[in-house]
């Protein structure tokens, strides 16, 4: 029997990294970063991984680093940015790079494996967020990128029948990108008000393991 090949970007830290310890027992694990010293850590937990370090934005290098998978199972689209402002104060260069980085290099990172994908009959799982269902003020950009997400997946799902294809959102998690956001409110950081990663990890096992007969579409998952 083979084990099933996953390959997780921005598995760094965060909820990247739950989604690959979540992932470990019943996967190989490709992990994603923008640099190989960012990988050392998770390396050093989940022996047996393989390195990818890309910055996902850098088209040539990513068809580049690409090119040596040719049989997909799992493709979790989880690395993402959180550059948040209000409509007044956000610049053209901040939406660009939130744009560019959550939805732009996600459908090229998708195209580039989707031969990949299709000979594995793959899943492809969209780490989305609430703010993809309802834009609150001061996300304008954030939230468009994940609205958009949300159609790219919807898209992918009709076009590529043979494929699962299922977006996650999640609220609020605790994680490095959550404390930069609470520091940005000018508020104190309390980890108990948000989700733990590892339980928003165990939504992705569970989309992952839904039996064949069924295509896990959407899971929304807030904190209690
Ligand atoms: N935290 C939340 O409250 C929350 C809630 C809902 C949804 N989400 C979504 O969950 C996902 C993970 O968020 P997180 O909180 O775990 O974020 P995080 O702690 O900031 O980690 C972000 C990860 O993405 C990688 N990354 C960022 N830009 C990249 C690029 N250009 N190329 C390659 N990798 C890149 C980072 O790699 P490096 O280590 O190399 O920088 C890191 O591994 C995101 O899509 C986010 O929108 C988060």
């Amino acid at each position: 029997m083979t084990t099933n090949t996953a390959l997780i970007t921005g598995a760094s830290r965060g909820l990247g990294a739950a989604i690959a310890r979540a992932l470990a027992p019943t996967h190989d694990l490709i992990l994603g970063a923008r640099s190989a010293d960012a990988l050392t850590s998770i390396l050093a937990e989940l022996p047996g991984s393989i390195p990818w370090p890309v910055a996902l934005t850098d088209y040539e290098a990513v068809a580049e680093a690409a090119k040596g998978i040719d049989r997909l199972d799992v493709l979790v689209h989880n690395a993402g940015v959180a550059d948040l402002g209000t409509v007044e104060s956000s610049t053209v260069d901040q939406w660009r790079n939130t744009l560019e980085v959550n939805l732009i290099a996600v459908a090229e990172l998708t195209r580039l494996l989707l031969p990949a994908l299709r000979a594995a009959n793959g899943h492809v799982v969209f780490i989305n967020s609430g703010a993809g269902i309802r834009a609150n003020a001061g996300w304008a950009s954030y939230a468009a990128s994940k609205f958009g997400l949300r159609a790219f997946a919807d898209a992918l799902r009709i076009e590529e029948p043979d494929l699962r294809v299922t977006s996650i959102f999640p609220g609020r998690i605790d994680t490095d990108m959550q404390r930069e956001i609470v520091a940005g409110e000018g508020r104190d950081y309390d980890p108990t008000h948000f989700l733990k990663a590892s339980t928003v990890a165990s939504a992705v096992l569970h989309a992952v393991e839904t039996p064949a007969d069924a295509q896990p579409v959407e899971i929304v998952i807030r904190p209690a």
